[in-house]
């Protein structure tokens, strides 16, 4: 007999859309693994940065993402998960506006997204996982059973994440975030290849103004009905 193939939520959401706290709070509570990807391209943007790569060099970006070791260490302790790029770890540099932005522009690479296809597909694992991107439901993991879309407005959205970087003890500025934040949706949601859009079938949840528990027990209901 056939198994049955190991159930995925998939989480796609624009930046600030609240995906990785959702994501994180509904994997714990599923007891199910957790796929963070965006730190895939984010390791591979500063694993590049670090070697003095050009970001514009195609090949030389396609190389490097093609052979970064990219790990994650759960912390001990319940806090959050450690990125180790090339053995470094580089947590706090991933966080980074500046990370975000290299992230999203060698994410257009075609070659640079087949290049970390495999590793994503090996998270699915029992008893399942749920999975925070920009095409989790779309092309990575498109016959994920559960699919949910995360929206937010650009202002709220500048805000959770100025909140956050303040928090964090980095000097930011609201207007400057939201001006970079609409600059990443546009790059990210025009971009030929895996552009950032809901997958068909997905529920899609505007989380302006709604506390974390009132989304947490929406995306709940979607694989819990
Ligand atoms: O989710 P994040 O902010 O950590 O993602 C950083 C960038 O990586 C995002 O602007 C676009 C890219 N990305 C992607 O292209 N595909 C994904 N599945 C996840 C992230």
């Amino acid at each position: 007999m056939a198994h049955a193939p190991v159930p995925v939520l998939t989480i796609d959401g624009p930046s600030g859309s609240g995906k990785g706290t959702i994501s994180r709070l509904v994997a714990d509570q599923l007891g199910w693994r957790m796929l963070d990807s965006g730190a895939l391209y984010r390791a591979v943007g500063y694993a590049a940065g670090a070697a003095g790569i050009d970001l514009s060099d195609v090949d030389a970006v396609t190389r490097c993402a093609q052979t970064v070791k990219i790990r994650f260490q759960p912390s001990q302790d319940g806090g959050e998960t450690h990125v180790l790029v090339n053995g470094h770890d580089a947590t706090d540099e991933l966080r980074t506006e500046t990370a975000g932005a290299a992230a999203s522009a060698i994410a257009v690479i075609p070659s640079v997204r087949q290049a970390l296809v495999d590793l994503q597909l090996a998270f699915r694992k029992a008893p399942g996982l749920v999975a925070d991107g920009r095409d989790m439901g779309t092309v990575i993991f498109p016959d994920a059973p559960f699919k949910v879309f995360l929206t937010a407005s650009a202002a709220e959205r500048a805000k959770r994440r100025y909140k956050q970087l303040k928090d964090k003890g980095l000097s930011v500025t609201l207007a400057g975030l939201q001006r970079e934040i609409e600059a990443r949706d546009e790059r990210d949601a025009s971009r030929p290849v895996a552009p950032l859009k809901p997958a068909t079938g997905a529920v899609v949840i505007d989380t302006t103004g709604m506390p974390i528990e009132a989304v947490v027990a929406k995306v709940f209901a979607v694989v819990r009905p």
